[in-house]
């Protein structure tokens, strides 16, 4: 997809579209679009709260606009706010006018308050590979926890909900992929060839960023030990609602925003111990008064492997944080310079 056409589509996208180029011996240009985190809130009867529907809504609209096709779509979790069938179902009816294929992962907000069971009754595995042109995309369910605390004498699934579907979670538990999906991984990836481009799509970060808040995925040196033997492996999650990147290794590190509304950077919570990756150059602090501000989408261009990301920030000044060759890592092209970054505002 040319660029150029790419940003007029995404003038007004909440969404992400990714664009890939490599390829051995026939290098094959694609696009795929990103939504993610749109936490469809049932209220009661048919009532859902509206302000998040229409993020969803939004999204989905000028998907469909797109020209060219994006060739399918990603969904990056948290289509539910509780799990509750009539959010989810909520959510997929509003997903289905997308044409073309979506992919999902699961989220916190759609898996805890019966494990998953209503998500996976209308969407299938909970992680899952797959090959397109040239680059195996694997789907990983990140959000998993120790099986104790899941399967412990719960009053009710909500409950349990209830517990992890907090920012701020003393009582909860730490993220975790597992020991049996990352058996999973190993097996998944023993076919691959060290030179194919390996793209993660996750819930929750595949690293460890602020433990509070679970922007922290606890078994993330284990996965990205499997991830080490390819050339170019990007991850790419949702669930934190903001701009992150990050370079581990071969790995880099990309967040997608979300539909519904923006969380603050753990640093903004100064008495706790966090670990924004340094090369990450926070996003100005959200109007609380204009609910679109602080989310948003991102086209991703996938040059030779590695990843570009087209922040498209309603209200905001757009971002294109990019895979810099010669410095190994992606970096903000415009705010990156500390004498650049814009003030944020103090006007509320
Ligand atoms: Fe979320
Ligand atoms: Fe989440």
């Amino acid at each position: 997809m040319k660029k150029s056409a790419a940003l007029v589509a995404a003038g007004s996208l909440p969404l992400s579209v990714v664009e890939m180029s490599f390829g051995k011996s026939s290098p094959q240009n694609f696009t795929f679009a990103y939504i993610s985190d749109s936490h469809i809130t049932h209220i009661k009867g048919s009532e859902f709260v509206r302000n998040w529907d229409r993020g969803l809504i939004r999204a989905v609209a000028e998907t469909n606009l797109m020209d060219p096709r994006p060739d399918f779509v990603f969904y990056g979790g948290d289509i539910a706010q509780l799990g509750k069938p009539e959010e989810i179902d909520h959510g997929l009816d509003i997903l289905g006018g997308l044409s073309g294929k979506i992919h999902y992962v699961m989220g916190e907000h759609d898996y805890y308050v019966d494990l998953g069971d209503y998500w996976k009754k209308q969407l299938g595995p909970d992680h899952y590979s797959f090959d397109h042109k040239g680059v195996h995309f694997v789907v990983l369910n990140s959000i998993l926890t120790h099986e104790e605390w899941m399967h412990k004498k719960w009053p009710s699934g909500m409950d349990r909900m209830l517990q992890m579907a907090r920012l701020d979670n003393p009582d909860g538990q730490p993220f975790m992929v597992g020991e049996s999906q990352r058996d999973w991984l190993k097996k998944d990836l023993a076919g691959i060839s060290q030179d194919t481009p390996v793209v993660v799509f996750s819930h929750s970060p595949i690293q460890k960023i602020h433990k509070g808040w679970n922007f922290w995925t606890d078994d993330a040196e284990q996965v990205q030990a499997l991830l080490k033997p390819f050339d170019k492996v990007t991850v790419i999650y949702g669930h934190v609602h903001q701009i992150q990147y990050n370079q581990i290794g071969n790995i880099s590190f990309h967040s997608a925003m979300a539909t519904a509304w923006p969380w603050p950077y753990p640093s903004a919570y100064s008495q706790a111990e966090t670990y924004l990756p340094k090369l990450t150059v926070e996003m100005n602090r959200a109007d609380p008064f204009n609910e679109r501000d602080a989310t948003g989408w991102q086209f991703i261009n996938m040059h030779t492997g590695n990843v570009d990301l087209n922040y498209v920030l309603p209200e905001n000044k757009n971002r294109v944080v990019a895979f810099d060759v010669k410095q190994g890592k992606p970096v903000d092209r415009d705010y990156q310079d500390p004498a650049k970054r814009i003030p944020p505002q103090v006007h509320y």
